[in-house]
């Protein structure tokens, strides 16, 4: 019974040491409905080729119908003998059909380019769910950013105040990296369009069955041209595992962010009740557990595709069974991506700032040094000059414990006064608001409001049309 799949030449049956390190079923049968799928379209290929009779297929097809409504209930499932999803299948599809019906679907496939193209039918569809899940994400900050007005915030550079930003260029900052993860699955989907049925174990088949055939019967538009890329390459399951785990990063830095803000010192952002968590022992407590697991979890998602590439890195091309460790990797990222993308998008979509603070924030820290500077500059002086003349205020209002327009009229006059007459020198203070720094980064792609709500209206557009 054991020797099912390969009894011929074999006397005796895998040791249990041996079965229990080849089994794959406790992860892989989750790929149980797609093998079902191309099992139907092999057998209309094994038809088409006049291997299996008009009866026969009918039979067949008959069969696979009862083993997946078998599958569906769970009255059929793997045992502890079954090798993989594969083995256990066509176990159940011979209790039904019987051996002599049921062991003709094998012939002209191999596990390899079953396995090869299971994976592909899989990951596209978690890739639409994963794509989905990420344009709510992005279609939040987008309204969070509409939400946002012209409230102006600290940016920063090295953590350090830098130059006041309106909260909306902000929160797009973390959109548009995420609208472009959902577009590099598009690409993926594009390249991974190529089904590897019919490339048999490696080298195609004799049966003249037609992979064309078969492959749009499961969804794709082409073959894949070489059978033993089709068999042995998973440069394309990697390549899912790098946008998934750069969408985890991408989701990190923003709950870094989020983390931050939400901080007593800084106070930037309030998350709501039902996207916090409290402690046991600390009542006053109201964590943002939300933004550190996906934090967290952007470590198992790089780990996954580090794991995955270097299980490909010492492999000769065609199948080895080292490929069956490309499963794991991809579905923890998958489960990993579909619990923490709804969670995260409900707190993004509900968290709520506090204008007033990161509005009267934007200024300090001397964040109008540039705009004296490039004031400077428009005023004829060298920017060489100007950043020494903005960084000697800088320096007197530091010394005082002030902020920049604080300084009087004779400070401006004194510092500029190798340059300019005392009644321009004064003028500094038209740019020392924040409404007129951000209004100021005026071209296309700066901070001011009209640019920013191009930006927005560009990236709706862009979700709209994927
Ligand atoms: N379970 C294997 C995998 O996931 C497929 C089986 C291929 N086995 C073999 N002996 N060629 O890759």
């Amino acid at each position: 019974e054991h020797l099912a799949l390969w009894g011929g030449r074999f006397s005796s049956g895998p040791s249990p040491e041996l079965a229990r390190l080849s089994k794959s079923t406790q992860f892989d049968w989750r790929l149980a409905d797609d093998d079902i799928a191309g099992s139907r379209a092999h057998a209309r290929a094994l038809g088409r080729a006049g291997l299996l009779t008009a009866d026969e297929l009918q039979r067949m097809e008959e069969a696979l119908d009862e083993l997946q409504r078998r599958v569906d209930s769970g009255a059929f499932a793997p045992i502890e003998d079954d090798e993989d999803e594969a083995t256990a299948l066509e176990r159940g599809l011979i209790d039904i059909a019987g051996d002599e019906l049921g062991g003709k679907l094998r012939a002209g496939r191999s596990r390899n380019d079953q396995i090869a193209c299971l994976i592909r039918m899989w990951l596209r569809r978690q890739a639409r769910v994963i794509a989905g899940q990420l344009l709510d994400l992005v279609d939040a900050l987008i309204g969070q950013a509409q939400a946002a007005g012209r409230t102006v915030m600290p940016g920063r550079t090295h953590m350090q105040h830098a130059q006041p930003v309106l909260l909306a260029h902000q929160l797009m900052a973390h959109a548009w990296p995420l609208l472009r993860d959902v577009k590099r699955l598009v690409d993926w989907d594009a390249r991974i369009d190529r089904s590897p049925y019919g490339s048999g174990a490696l080298a195609g088949n004799t049966l003249g069955l037609d992979p064309v055939a078969v492959g749009r019967e499961l969804g794709f538009s082409e073959v894949t041209a070489n059978s033993i890329d089709g068999t042995a390459s998973r440069d394309l399951v990697a390549e899912f595992a790098f946008v998934a785990a750069m969408a985890g990063v991408d989701i990190s830095r923003l709950s870094e962010e989020i983390i931050i803000w939400n901080t007593q010192e800084f106070a930037f952002v309030r998350l709501d009740d039902a996207y916090s968590t409290g402690s046991s022992i600390m009542p006053q407590k109201k964590n943002p557990d939300i933004a550190e697991l996906a934090r967290g979890k952007a470590g198992r998602l790089i780990g996954d595709l580090t794991g995955l590439l270097a299980t490909l890195k010492g492999l000769p091309t065609a199948y080895a069974r080292d490929l069956q460790e490309d499963k794991e990797a991809v579905f923890d990222q998958v489960d990993t991506l579909e619990v923490v993308l709804p969670a995260f998008t409900g707190m993004v979509r509900t968290m709520v700032f506090d204008h007033d603070r990161l509005e009267a924030e934007a200024p300090t820290g001397f964040a109008l040094a540039t705009d004296i500077a490039e004031w400077l500059v428009k005023n004829g002086v060298p920017f060489r000059h100007a950043h020494e003349l903005s960084g000697a205020c800088v320096k007197i209002a530091e010394g005082r414990g002030v902020e920049l327009w604080d300084l009087t009229d004779d400070d401006y006059v004194s510092v500029f006064g190798d340059f300019l007459p005392a009644e321009t020198a004064v003028q500094v203070r038209s740019v020392l608001s924040t409404e007129g720094s951000v209004a100021a980064r005026n071209g296309k792609g700066g901070t001011s409001p009209q640019r920013v709500r191009e930006q927005i209206a560009a990236a709706r557009n862009e979700v709209d049309q994927l």
